[in-house]
């Protein structure tokens, strides 16, 4: 028997997508080259060699994208902004020509009464910021709260919902320190650094949107992975604790206590990622800028971390974690699909931080199935993928958690970083050589779900 599974009325069912995975056009009008130009065209950095110049073309068929939208009874759509359309130099002046793009994408989605949630960096920097030495240089935490300005000038008479950065672990320490993504670095000061850039651009930002936007409610995106021992050894769980504070702490003790975790200083410091005077980078008032209320958490929830130590003796000042997962099932790209995780994430960060309110602004599924020769895709991984999830978020609303929104990732097939086009998240199947688009079974689950307000617990 099937149980049926409601969602609290008013619950925002949405999708979502970054300019650079999508947009493809990165040369039209007048848009600056970004990082992920530059990072995607050097040779070996993408496992197929691929970059994001057409991608799917969403640049030019967004009214087509958001036709779909509204044939999938979205509620929500959340995309970003590209900061090189709009400050093609990196500061002013602004090319209008940029954000009339989003102007038009954002008018369109309203006639259809799909709210638009937008993201201000989904890591497409632009590359002449990155000359000046990208993240790592305080006058970029200026530039962008410029760039904030003048997005949330223009669209913040409509856009009601604004995501300042989107997973800023992701574009400091996978980006600067583990050099996976753009600008592809190797440097751990420089990443930290970053990590406290983005924060402080973030604290920033909010009073500034909300100057432009009144009414609309202003917030972050995280990314977030329980972290848990391979096994009881302390070792084991001291790589548990380490990654829990690389990861989740790392940005949600300065987001809403104001402070960086003292024992992942300690760990910097020891590594010699920091000197012995610790973080010179933080100047007095930052603290307390990046710890400005805000409306809503984020969170992109994927997968756990399971952590075994691989420290050495002769090395014990230089704690490394390798991830081990339980023989379980996985997705195409790699990653671990553990739906309790989600229930985890969403518990801790309201018993631990209280955000007014999450919406989980990313969650999904990488899979390979392709249409048959009906055009069908017949993707019921990713549709269970999804039924489970949701229903470790409906259990954490049961136990008071505040999250008021579900945004699947992604609309569609897209531009995957360093995996290039070889890794599927989408509802919508995309041809990259007709750049058709074909709606997959989970689409019209989605849809389903969407209608009903509820999800089918079981078959
Ligand atoms: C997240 C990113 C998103 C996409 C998914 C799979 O880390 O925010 O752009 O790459 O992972």
């Amino acid at each position: 028997m099937a149980t049926r599974v409601s969602f609290p009325a008013g619950f925002v069912w949405g999708a979502a997508t970054s300019s650079y995975q999508i947009e493809g056009a990165t040369n039209e009008d007048g848009r600056g080259e970004s990082i992920w130009d530059r990072y995607a065209k050097t040779v070996a950095n993408i496992k197929d060699g691929s970059n994001g110049d057409v991608a799917c073309d969403h640049y030019h068929r967004w009214r087509q994208d958001v036709a779909l939208m509204g044939s999938l009874k979205l509620a929500a759509y959340r995309f970003s902004v590209a900061w090189p359309r709009v400050h093609p130099t990196g500061r002013s002046p602004v090319n209008d020509r940029g954000l009339d793009f989003y102007s038009r994408l954002v008018d369109a989605l309203l006639e259809r009464g799909i709210a638009p949630y937008v993201t201000l960096y989904h890591w497409d920097l632009p590359q002449v910021l990155q000359d000046a030495g990208g993240w790592v240089n305080r006058d970029t935490a200026h530039a962008f709260v410029e760039y904030a300005e003048a997005v949330s000038r223009r669209l913040g008479d409509r856009v009601k919902h604004w995501i300042t950065h989107n997973e800023p672990w992701c574009a400091s320490f996978v980006s600067y320190a583990k050099g996976v993504h753009a600008p592809g670095l190797r440097d751990w000061s420089a990443a930290i650094a970053s990590s406290h850039h983005l924060l402080l651009s973030h604290g920033w930002a909010v009073s500034v949107i909300r100057r432009n936007s009144p009414g609309a409610e202003v917030g972050i995106t995280v990314n977030l992975s329980p972290a848990v021992p391979a096994s009881p050894s302390p070792d084991d769980a001291d790589a548990a604790r380490h990654y829990d504070g690389f990861m989740n702490r790392w940005f949600l003790d300065p987001l809403y206590r104001g402070f960086y975790p003292p024992d992942m200083v300690l760990d910097y410091v020891r590594a010699g990622y920091l000197a012995e005077t610790g973080m010179p980078f933080v100047r007095s008032g930052d603290l307390r800028d990046i710890a400005v209320a805000t409306d809503f958490l984020g969170v992109n929830y994927y997968n756990r971390a399971v952590t075994r130590s691989d420290r050495v003796p002769e090395q014990k000042n230089r704690p490394r974690t390798v991830f081990l997962a339980p023989p379980s099932e996985w997705t195409a790209i790699g990653w671990e699909v553990y739906p309790q995780g989600m229930f985890e994430v969403l518990m801790r960060v309201h018993l631990g931080y209280r955000p007014a309110k999450i919406y989980v602004t990313e969650n999904g599924a990488s899979y390979p199935d392709a249409p048959d020769a009906s055009k069908r895709v017949a993707d019921t991984r990713r549709i269970a993928f999804m039924r489970d999830h949701l229903l470790a978020a409906r259990r954490a609303i049961g136990e008071g958690v505040p999250l008021e929104g579900y945004f699947a990732w992604s609309l569609m097939d897209n531009y995957e970083w360093d995996h290039g086009y070889t890794q599927r998240f989408g509802l919508t199947w995309i041809d990259y050589a007709t750049q058709e688009r074909i709606p997959k079974d989970s689409a019209f689950w989605y849809r389903e779900v969407i209608a009903q307000n509820a999800v089918e617990a079981a078959q």
